[in-house]
């Protein structure tokens, strides 16, 4: 396994990090508690030192989850990185960053992971209101009490980094944010620019979310793939499993599977690979739903890319 220091941290990631949504059991079709437990324990005994997860991930389901098995490991040994700031109440979701709710939302967080502190506590959405200043003031102060290590962003859209960046020359302050987690993968390339300018400008580390394209770049979906309602890419949004998006992204795996096919690995090791060695920089989440998926993502630590490979895929998917 590869590991990486987090910028302005002391935080020493794998650079394959466990991603927490499907533990959650909700909406990403069908999971068995034991069979996560389970692929959490193997994929620390493979390297595998943080997990990503978020309060609302399967409702607090994921958190606790983590929380249970991660009581097996030496707490200095993992590292826990959860969200705040979207809320689900009484069936509706909404987005609040205010102090009151990061507050109530931190002390949930660290009774359902079963610990005394957080590592990398992130901002999942800015609500659209709370000012920038107010949300780093509560953030500062949670780190002050031992709630959190540090904090990152998370879904940053350009007018809110802007916002950001006024908010720091105007206080003379350096950037707190540690981490900045964003989509990416081959099937996601269209900001790929937008994030090489936030990575090299303002001192964060590059966490890539849906580094499979949420599954399909591991080669094992085709046109005729259908989910049921209780998963949510039978929905329409999730768009790499539907209509050009799904035709485009299964012309990538075809060549992600001559790929792996001359590498002797698999098209899943190579989607992520290919993530580790554009953005040097940076650690690419995966969900996993059971022991040989986390297996199979942990195996692009052991491939490398050339330079032609690297041009092929870039090609393919632009
Ligand atoms: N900040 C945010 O707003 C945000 C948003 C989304 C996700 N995230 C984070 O990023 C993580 C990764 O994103 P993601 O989970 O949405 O998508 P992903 O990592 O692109 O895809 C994960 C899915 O791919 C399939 N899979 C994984 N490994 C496999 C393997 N070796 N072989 C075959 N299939 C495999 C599994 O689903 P199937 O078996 O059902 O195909 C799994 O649930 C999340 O878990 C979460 O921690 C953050």
């Amino acid at each position: 396994m590869e590991y990486i220091k987090l910028k302005n941290t002391d935080l020493q990631v794998s650079r394959i990090i466990g991603g927490g949504c499907p533990l959650g059991g909700h909406g990403w079709g069908v999971t068995q508690d034991e069979e996560l437990k389970k692929a959490i324990k193997i994929a620390v005994e493979n390297g595998v030192n943080c997990f990503d997860t978020a309060d609302t991930y399967g409702l607090g389901k994921s958190e606790i989850l983590l929380g249970e098995t991660i009581s097996n490991f030496k707490r200095e040994d993992i590292i826990l990185a959860t969200k705040f700031g979207v809320r689900v109440e009484n069936g509706k979701t909404f987005y609040d960053n205010t102090s009151e709710w990061i507050e109530k939302a931190v002390v949930k967080s660290l009774k359902r992971l079963n610990t005394e502190y957080i590592d990398l506590y992130q901002i999942h959405y800015r609500d659209g209101k709370t000012p920038i200043g107010e949300i780093v003031k509560k953030l500062e102060e949670l780190k002050k009490k031992g709630y959190i290590r540090y904090f990152g962003l998370s879904n940053i859209k350009k007018d809110e980094l802007e916002e950001l960046n006024k908010y720091l020359k105007e206080t003379n302050k350096k950037n707190p944010f540690v981490t900045f987690q964003e989509e990416y993968s081959l099937a996601h390339r269209n900001n790929e620019s937008y994030l090489k300018n936030i990575i090299e400008k303002c001192e964060m580390s590059l966490l890539t979310w849906g580094s499979l394209g949420q599954g399909i770049l591991t080669g094992k979906y085709d046109l005729k793939t259908h989910f049921d309602s209780s998963d949510r890419r039978s929905r329409e949004i999730y768009i790499n499993f539907h209509g050009d998006k799904l035709k485009k992204n299964l012309e990538i795996v075809e060549v992600l599977k001559e790929i792996a096919k001359n590498l002797n690995t698999t098209p899943t090791a190579v989607a992520i690979r290919f993530i580790l060695d554009y953005f040097k920089d940076s650690a690419a989440l995966v969900g996993f739903k059971n022991s040989n998926q986390i297996l199979g993502s942990i195996e692009a630590s052991k491939i490398k890319l050339d330079a032609n490979y690297l041009n092929i895929l870039k090609e393919v998917s632009k």
